[in-house]
């Protein structure tokens, strides 16, 4: 499964990707607000799109199709490794479709239901974004969304790739990835969990100590 790192903050995404632990990026205007501040959106997602090596979704904030695809080929334009992030509402899928022709990635975003992730995909999406997290969050199942979406999507062998979304915890990465979803997005709070465990900072620090005792270098 591919690891999207879901935020817009430039030295997160530095830091990630030098490590070498994330395949992308994926922002929305909320993150997008949470650090852009006087900077011009524009630059911001420029910067991230040289910050790293995998496709970095840049949502569109226009309501209607013509305003959108206006504004997602501009976004396209910016750099080689957008995809154009697009809210799943009737212009939305309208706009993916036209984006789509164009050759332009795109990434349908703020799905809640299985019926529509097929309609985005039908509108020829790149990516399909269901939101897990935000579901768990109203006491719904987020992982049967994913369940579902993979088994219908091979059912009928839509290409849409599954970019689980508003992941939470850990446990969301291994069961998005046991469901076999293409790709996860997480904040960096995420990133690192999966990173560390507590035996191995216990197991580390014997290991150092041990060590020591022998009072030589290596
Ligand atoms: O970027 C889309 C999604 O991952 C947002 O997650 O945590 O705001 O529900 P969250």
């Amino acid at each position: 499964m591919k690891i999207f790192l879901d935020t817009a903050d430039l030295n997160e995404i530095r830091r990630a990707a030098d490590a070498g632990l994330i395949d992308g990026v994926t922002t929305n205007p909320s993150l997008m607000a949470k650090v852009a501040g006087d900077r011009d959106p524009t630059d911001l997602f420029l910067d991230i799109c040289k910050a790293v090596d995998g496709p970095v979704s840049a949502e569109v904030v226009a309501l209607d199709k013509d305003t959108m695809v206006a504004e997602g080929r501009r976004l396209a334009e910016l750099a080689d490794n957008i995809v154009v992030k697009i809210p799943l509402t009737e212009d939305g899928l309208r706009a993916c479709r036209a984006l789509t022709a164009e050759g332009i990635r795109t990434n349908v975003t703020l799905c809640f239901s299985a019926p529509q992730a097929v309609l985005a995909a039908k509108a020829g999406a790149s990516y399909i974004s269901p939101f897990v997290g935000r579901i768990d969050d109203i006491s719904g199942e987020g992982m049967q969304l994913i369940s579902q979406i993979r088994q219908m999507y091979d059912n009928y062998g839509f290409g849409t790739e599954i970019l689980t979304a508003s992941i939470r915890h850990p446990a969301h990465v291994v069961e998005a990835m046991l469901i076999g979803s293409d790709c996860g997005t997480m904040p960096p709070k995420v990133l690192y969990q999966l990173l560390k465990h507590p035996l191995t900072d216990k197991g580390l620090d014997a290991f150092m100590a041990d060590w020591k005792t022998l009072g030589k270098d290596l």
